[in-house]
């Protein structure tokens, strides 16, 4: 069955170097008066509120600052910054940092509009109706936050990541100002961008949206590959290849950090609209059991998963070889295919991202929990191109230890 393609993105998109000085100008537009700035320590001692709170001062908008933000935010800190923003009925909310603090301003507007706690919300499609207004300002390359319909929060007890997908999670603003990624340290560099490669990838190598497996009467956010999707992975795909060893290596280059910046809201836009696959579902209990980066999970077992996919999705992983530089001229479709995955492995551990889980500390006897939680993260197995089994997961668990 032919099924019918969409795009979404956040309302508005505002793109380039000192893009955060018109950030007042355009609240303003939003009518908003006083707003909840989401961040944490360390971006105000790296100086990263100062750009933003000028301009909104100067267009004399009031805001408070909520520092309490951590990496990969568990329910305990959404509690908090919903404490803090209870008694300051913001109009609006202003997510300023990595994936985790915007993550944890979209989940806060959905719970200060709506009600309830985070955890009524996970899942697909949960989210009743329109949230409070959001501003993303990302200062990592890497998630697309600023652009998606996801918010991702750590469920300590349950040791693994969860989600929150809906579409009114897209920000109704979203200001990539690539001058805010500068003071990114190079680990956070290097795996904020292979995250983003990896969005790119799982979305271009994703399941066709005409054969999309969603259940009757069951919704998502993703909806398969299809074509506008696919050149905004091609190029961020390109452009990761590209300026993601110049970024981690020379931090103050400009350049290497604005196609970044591009490169991941591009990688962004793709999978919030196509889906994200194996290679996410596989991180969830990773990242859950040993917390490890989301990005450093995800670009340690991306090579794995590739290698599994190849053959369902031979001539796209060939084209993955030649947009990352590899010369394929005479290979078979196959060999020239093998060269994404190897290309891959190459820029993997230029940038310093772990090769094999049990550098993490993973043992053997761990992995069959975590492949029985990756089986259980059913709307992004969906997107996979090729369907996996209990033993498939496990044997890739295998492999990457
Ligand atoms: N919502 C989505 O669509 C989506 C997509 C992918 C990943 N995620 C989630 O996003 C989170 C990861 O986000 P991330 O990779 O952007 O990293 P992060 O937000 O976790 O930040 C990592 C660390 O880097 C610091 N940092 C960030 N920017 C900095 C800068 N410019 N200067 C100095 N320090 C800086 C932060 O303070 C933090 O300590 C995970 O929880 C992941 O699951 C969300
Ligand atoms: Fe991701």
């Amino acid at each position: 069955m032919r099924q019918t393609w969409t795009f979404h993105s956040a309302g508005q998109l505002v793109f380039g170097p000192g893009a955060a000085d018109q950030l007042g100008e355009l609240a303003g537009r939003m009518r908003l008066k006083r707003l909840l700035i989401v961040t944490d320590r360390s971006l105000v001692a790296a100086g990263l509120l100062k750009p933003v709170q000028g301009p909104l001062a100067a267009a004399g908008i009031s805001f408070e600052v909520f520092d309490g933000g951590e990496p990969e935010p568990s329910l305990d800190v959404v509690e908090r910054c919903l404490a803090q923003a209870r008694p300051f009925k913001s109009d609006g909310l202003l997510g300023l940092g990595g994936g985790s603090n915007m993550d944890l301003a979209k989940i806060a507007a959905v719970v200060l509009t709506h009600g309830g706690a985070a955890n009524d919300y996970f899942g697909e499609d949960r989210v009743p109706g329109p949230v409070l207004p959001l501003i993303c300002v990302p200062t990592t390359a890497g998630t697309g936050s600023e652009v998606t319909a996801a918010s991702v929060l750590t469920d300590k007890a349950n040791q693994i990541k969860v989600g929150v997908l809906s579409n009114y999670l897209r920000p109704q603003l979203a200001v990539v100002d690539p001058l805010l990624t500068v003071s990114c340290p190079r680990t956070v560099t290097a795996d904020s961008g292979i995250d983003a490669l990896t969005h790119a990838i799982e979305a271009y190598t994703a399941i066709d949206n005409e054969h999309f497996p969603l259940p009757p009467g069951e919704r998502s956010v993703y909806q398969g590959r299809h074509p506008l999707a696919d050149c905004l992975a091609e190029k961020a795909i390109e452009l990761i290849g590209r300026h993601l060893p110049r970024a981690v290596e020379s931090p103050g280059d400009l350049a290497a950090r604005e196609n970044m910046a591009l490169a991941a809201t591009l990688a962004g836009l793709a999978f919030s609209n196509v889906g994200v696959a194996l290679v996410h579902a596989m991180e969830y209990p990773v990242g859950g059991a040993t917390h490890c980066s989301h990005g450093a999970g995800n670009g340690l077992l991306l090579p794995f998963v590739m290698r599994f996919n190849l053959p369902a999705r031979l001539p796209h992983f060939a084209r993955i070889a030649r947009l990352l530089g590899e010369d394929t001229t005479g290979l078979g479709e196959s060999d020239a295919a093998l060269r994404a995955v190897t290309a891959v492995e190459r820029l993997k551990a230029a940038i310093g991202i772990p090769a094999r889980l049990r550098d993490l500390g993973v043992t053997r006897e761990q992995l069959p929990l975590f492949a029985e939680k990756t089986l259980g993260i059913k709307r992004i197995l969906r997107v996979n191109p090729r369907p996996v089994t209990a033993d498939d997961v496990l044997g890739i668990f295998e492999e990457a230890l």
